[in-house]
């Protein structure tokens, strides 16, 4: 079979390396991919937003299955393009989509449904907004924006004037362009938190997977917030009885849900959850696999990708065996000096062959240069998963797989899955 794999991060290449292990696939295209995922299949130099010369590439080379893997052209409608044009495809419409791309839709959903999230209000006029914010409590609220905005449209503000001035940013100064025309203030709730994740095809919900990510760039969560500086999993919390709830009461009532408001879900349904002292709530949905988990998820995923995307695409998840490993991972990110702000590239990358002796390395931001050097070309440059029988042994192999590591300005968090091992901070 010929797959083509939309993307060109870190996740793209697990998702990748994880697909070549398919025995099915003939040949495996990534668009535009990195260097990582030129190791391992053919890399289109065609970029996530241009759908015409994607589909068209899908039709030209008859493509069996395209995989849709990051949020923006999911949610611009690139699967319901690549259906149209009679292409098999791994992702949900635009439509189910709006989990992700709407929060004030993802809110309403769940509020009719009565799936547990925090209680929120939308707003379009910033002096409704401020009023409402003074009649609760001083730091009790979060704004977020409708649409997406890269992982940046959630402010926590701790006093009046950081939430008035988060709404004004917002709504009336365009902080995030349309994606803030509309914002969503919602009760600030507290308790460590978690991405779990399944395969979604209508009412089917596969078997689900829990692990935890760091979104700050420094140690003790402090810093800016980051594409995501690691992960680990299966979180030290996650029991088989808060997994039995979370099935029962976010997973398979959102999928029924999603097709009771025709617009069923197929894809990886992606629930960001906090584990309230009332029990799991809903942070916010995502419609595809997340950054940094995915680099955990493929080497914990025992099926073959391949056959789940393609039971998926086709609507026969029923019936198809998704088995998710128990054994700890533990995923350590290394990115460039300065990120996330801005920062230099093309910084030539040694070290990775012996890396490859503790963990596994995936690449995000990495390119070849002229002479085929591996070099620099982003912010997050690469990471390494590793197991082990406990999170410990996981993460010793990940964090010295990672020091073999070396490129000029070379950045990591040194804390990843501490907590697990040492208690939460
Ligand atoms: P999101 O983009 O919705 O994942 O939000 C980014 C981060 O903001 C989450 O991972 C949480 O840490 C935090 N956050 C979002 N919504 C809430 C909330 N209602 N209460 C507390 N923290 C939140
Ligand atoms: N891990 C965060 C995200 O993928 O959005």
């Amino acid at each position: 079979m010929k797959v083509l794999l939309v993307g060109s991060g870190g996740r793209e290449h697990a998702m990748a390396w994880k697909l070549a292990q398919s025995t099915r696939i003939s040949e495996l295209f990534i668009a535009p991919g990195n260097a990582g995922t030129a190791e391992l299949g053919t890399n289109v130099d065609i970029g996530v937003s241009d759908h015409i010369a994607l589909v068209k590439y899908a039709e030209n080379h008859k493509i069996d299955l395209v995989v849709v893997a990051p949020d923006k052209p999911i949610v611009d409608g690139l699967c319901d393009q690549l259906r149209h044009a009679g292409i098999t495809t791994f992702g949900p419409s635009s439509a189910a989509a709006r989990v992700e791309g709407s929060k004030i839709w993802s809110n309403d959903l769940m509020t009719k449904y009565r799936i547990p999230t925090a209680e929120s209000v939308a707003f379009n006029i910033s002096g409704l907004a401020m009023e409402y914010g003074r009649s609760k409590p001083e730091g009790s609220l979060v704004v977020k924006a409708d649409g997406l905005a890269a992982g940046k449209g959630v402010i926590l503000p701790e006093t009046y004037d950081e939430l008035d001035s988060a709404i004004v940013g917002m709504l009336d100064h365009g902080a995030f362009g349309k994606s803030s025309s509309s914002i969503l203030l919602a009760e600030r709730m507290t308790g460590p938190e978690t991405s779990v994740f399944a395969f979604v095809d209508g009412e089917h919900v596969s078997a689900e997977i829990a692990t935890c990510d760091y979104k700050r760039a420094g140690e003790g969560d402090l810093g800016l917030n980051t594409g995501g500086m690691g992960s680990y999993g299966p979180p030290e919390f996650w029991t088989a009885e808060l997994a039995a709830k979370v099935r029962c009461e976010i997973l398979e009532p959102t999928a029924r849900a999603l097709v009771k408001e025709y617009s069923s879900f197929s894809g990886v349904l992606y629930a960001g959850l906090m584990i309230t002292k009332s029990g799991p709530k809903v942070v916010e949905f995502n419609c595809r696999f997340g950054d940094p988990e995915t680099q955990i998820l493929m080497p914990m995923l025992e099926s073959d990708l391949l056959d789940v995307c393609l039971a998926v695409a086709e609507n026969r998840l029923d019936g198809t065996d998704v088995r998710w490993s128990n054994e700890p991972h533990t995923f350590v990110v290394a990115v460039s000096d300065g990120y996330p702000g801005s920062y230099s590239t093309g910084f030539e990358i040694t070290g990775i062959s012996a890396a490859t002796e503790y963990g596994v390395v995936f690449h995000a931001g990495t390119a070849r240069d002229l002479n085929n050097n591996l070099v620099t070309s982003g912010g997050r440059v690469l990471g390494v998963v590793a197991s082990g029988s406990t999170i410990s042994k996981s993460r010793n192999a990940a964090y010295t797989g990672i020091e073999h590591i070396f490129f000029e300005g070379m950045r990591f968090r040194r804390d990843i899955a501490e907590r697990a091992i040492h208690g939460r901070s």
